[in-house]
């Protein structure tokens, strides 16, 4: 088949960028990256790009396809060019260019370095039997571990383009695999250092990371996750986690989001003494109800049988969290009836050597 493929080309030596058309003979089962070959192997050795398994494993190939991102070695041409269409091939986005389709990856790792990515065990000595961890356990982090640290989720996160220094889902998707551990016995620690400013709380929640990552890792259901455990452990000091409780507690009790309370109750009152002047422009503008007497709406008795239901079900941190995925539906129906407390049975490293038990 003859595909047709325009590159942005970037020459790091006269800063030069430029969209080049490429048209090359492939084979019907080429994906993009075989595509790329040929044309580096054909027309134009100099083309940079990069690649290793070919198999969606490496995470080497990130790219963007049309403004999203892809793994290169994932994406099929043939449909594309039976549809006519002519792809346009750029880097991942929200990462330096180094050249072409080759980009920076040493801010991605900084972050990743950040979140402390290895286990910590709370024991010296690891004995002499074997540490099981139940199905149930790993179930809880089962997609977070399917992470092949390609980057494509951190190119289309929404919340890094206005903020650099945000974590980003790539690198909080980690840390939730190591929050629901059961083996770690660092969750606290971690939530404190995941709660900082960058942290979970700056994510936007577009869903673009989720939406393009090519594993299934749903890295913003990971960032709800780690929001949900840090607050059940009390780490609610940020805005955004006081903001989602005020979300709560508002619409238990009116069955309303009370939103000319969200300022006083998130930023305190100093900083909403300071948007005085602000709250009035918008009151003159009927663009806030009056405060007082709060609104409660009619069918209030339903929010707060919701709210009552949930409460039953006990599922704190994480297992609250119910975004339709298997693991937490897992969590609910364990054998035994139970619910679990958190996002695993968490490992006592004070009892039988910090071993999860069972031989
Ligand atoms: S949901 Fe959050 S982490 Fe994911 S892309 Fe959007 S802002 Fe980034
Ligand atoms: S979460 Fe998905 S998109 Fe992001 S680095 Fe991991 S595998 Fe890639
Ligand atoms: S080459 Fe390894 S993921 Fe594409």
């Amino acid at each position: 088949m003859d595909v047709a493929l325009k590159i942005w080309r970037f020459d790091p030596e006269s800063g030069e960028r430029v969209l080049k058309d490429y048209e090359v003979e492939a084979p019907e089962w080429a994906c993009l990256l075989d595509v790329l070959d040929i044309v580096k192997d054909k027309v134009d050795g100099t083309l940079a790009y990069r690649k290793s398994c070919r198999m969606m494993i490496c995470g080497s190939c990130g790219m963007r396809m049309d403004g999203a991102a892809v793994l290169a070695c994932k994406e099929r041409m043939k449909p594309i060019v039976d549809a006519g269409h002519v792809p346009v091939i750029s880097p991942m986005g929200n990462l330096p260019v180094l050249k072409d389709l080759v980009v920076d990856m040493d801010p991605f790792w900084a972050k990743m370095r950040h979140m402390k990515p290895w286990l910590e065990p709370g024991y010296a000595d690891p004995g002499e039997k074997e540490n099981i961890v139940s199905q149930d356990q790993v179930e809880v982090i089962h997609k977070e571990a399917l992470c092949i640290n390609c980057g494509c989720c951190v190119s289309e996160c929404n919340s890094m383009e206005s903020d650099p220094e945000f974590f980003g889902p790539a690198a909080l998707a980690k840390g939730m695999r190591f929050v629901g551990d059961a083996r770690d016995a660092e969750t606290a620690e971690r939530l404190e250092r995941y709660s900082d400013y960058h942290g979970i709380w700056d994510c936007t929640r577009c869903y673009f990371c989720t939406e393009r990552c090519p594993k299934g890792v749903d890295p913003r259901d990971a960032i709800a996750k780690l929001g949900a455990e840090a607050m059940r452990h009390g780490i609610d000091r940020d805005m955004g986690a006081k903001h989602a409780k005020w979300f709560v507690k508002s619409a238990e009790t009116t069955g309303w989001l009370r939103e000319t309370e969200l300022v006083p109750k998130t930023q305190g009152v100093v900083a909403s003494i300071k948007q005085i002047k602000f709250a009035m422009s918008l009151a003159r503008h009927g663009k806030v109800p009056p405060p007082f007497p709060p609104h409660v709406a009619k069918d209030v008795g339903e929010a707060r049988a919701l709210h009552d239901l949930v409460r039953q079900q006990n599922r704190q941190g994480a297992a609250g969290i119910v975004q339709g995925e298997k693991a937490i539906a897992h969590i609910e129906f364990h054998e035994g009836g139970e619910p679990e407390k958190g996002p695993a049975s968490r490992v006592d490293p004070t009892k039988a050597g910090g071993k999860s038990g069972g031989d």
